[in-house]
């Protein structure tokens, strides 16, 4: 049932490119660069009417949702609030105009009583979730489905990918149907989102022995830092959760830019640091955030750190300031996160078989939380 594979984490790994084309099969026109997402259940009224969005989610899931966030204020131009589902409700707060809620399992408790709230207070929910017929897409007006298959591991792999990729078409659908994005930027984005797998394919193969190797170098570490700036970001914190999980190293994710208001104090010369500094040379936005990563990375490197960063493919002048490179292939701006999550998810798993974990299943973790 491992299909080959030691783990099933290694093996849901390895199904991502089958899990985000099947996420977007059916869903997008090539042709015309149209999203389709009937199962939505709203109309293009109430896209328009909206003015704001609330998502609320849990661990991995709510890294999602912080993805979401620069996919839906890019493309729709609607400003969206992230919640930990498990704070959202204790708050007595103020809904946005739509609610999501996203969920591997459908059955979280807290994205449950997060779901609630919104409900009661005449908010309409959606739902992007792995489980057709789970609790949460039982009581959701609209749902998209992740078509990533059931999902084994405890660790979140190609449920948090087919749920970036499912955030995406979400984002577009939105921007159409508010007027934000063209026809023309449309088949550009449909067109990107179609290559994605194969470069995840490309991806799994190239990455997964320098992760292995890098592993041995690492996996005696104490403490782990990762990075990114803008969308990579919550990659980063993806990252750090994948570590902290599955190796029990302790780990932390921290937006680049705020290092120098207090951590860059942890940094010395046993603390390894991944630093997400991808760029999509089309971007402006992307270009002045990678200039503004690099010196960021040069900071770190100053007082020692151990630098490994996740770049795009051709960009070699980053090797001269880092320990390890990893490259991934190019892809629009809020695209490379489904790229870039991969060596993090290889890194964090050699890591753990390295230091003996169970993989599969780590101590003090259920596949699904049911309680609050
Ligand atoms: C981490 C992980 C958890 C889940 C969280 C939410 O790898 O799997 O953090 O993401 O418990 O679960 P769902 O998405 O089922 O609501």
């Amino acid at each position: 049932e491992k299909a080959g594979y030691k783990h099933f984490m290694l093996k849901e790994i390895n199904e991502q490119p089958r899990a985000v084309r099947d996420t977007t099969l059916g869903r997008v026109s090539l042709d015309s660069g149209q999203v389709f997402l009937p199962d939505l259940k709203l109309s293009q009224q109430d896209f328009q009417n909206a003015t704001s969005m609330t998502i609320a989610a849990c661990g991995t899931s709510w890294h999602a949702g912080l993805a979401g966030k620069f996919m839906i204020e890019r493309l729709a131009r609607l400003p969206v609030d992230v919640d930990y589902a498990s704070e959202y409700r204790y708050r007595d707060p103020i809904p946005g105009s739509l609610g999501l809620l996203i969920t591997q399992s459908g059955e979280t408790a807290d994205t449950i009583a997060a779901q609630a709230e919104m409900i009661s207070k005449g908010t309409p929910t959606l739902a992007i979730c792995n489980v057709v017929g789970s609790a949460i897409t039982r009581k959701a007006q609209g749902v998209i489905t992740t078509n990533a298959g059931p999902e084994i591991g405890v660790a979140s792999t190609k449920a948090f990918t087919a749920q970036l990729t499912a955030l995406f078409t979400l984002a577009l659908y939105m921007g159409q149907q508010r007027g934000h994005v063209s026809s023309e930027q449309s088949k550009h984005y449909v067109d990107e989102l179609a290559k994605i797998p194969l470069k995840l394919e490309d991806v799994l193969r190239s990455v997964d022995d320098q992760c292995a190797n890098l592993a041995k170098t690492f996996s005696t570490a104490n403490d782990f830092l990762f990075l990114g700036r803008g969308i990579h970001y919550p990659i980063a914190l993806e990252g750090a959760l994948k570590l902290k999980e599955i190796s029990y190293i302790h780990a932390e994710g921290y937006p680049a830019g705020e290092m120098k208001h207090g951590p860059n104090a942890l940094i010395d010369e046993t603390l390894p640091v991944v630093c997400i500094a991808t760029k999509d040379p089309a971007d402006p936005t992307s270009v002045l955030k990678y200039e503004k990563t690099l010196s960021n990375i040069q900071e770190v490197t100053a007082r020692s750190g151990r630098v490994i960063a996740i770049a795009t493919e051709g960009d070699e002048e980053i090797g001269n300031l880092v320990e390890a490179v990893i490259h991934i292939p190019a892809a629009p701006e809020l695209l490379l996160p489904i790229l870039e999550v991969v060596p993090l998810q290889l890194l964090a798993y050699h890591i753990a078989v390295r230091r003996g974990c169970d993989v599969d299943q780590p101590r003090n973790l259920a596949k699904s939380v049911t309680v609050e």
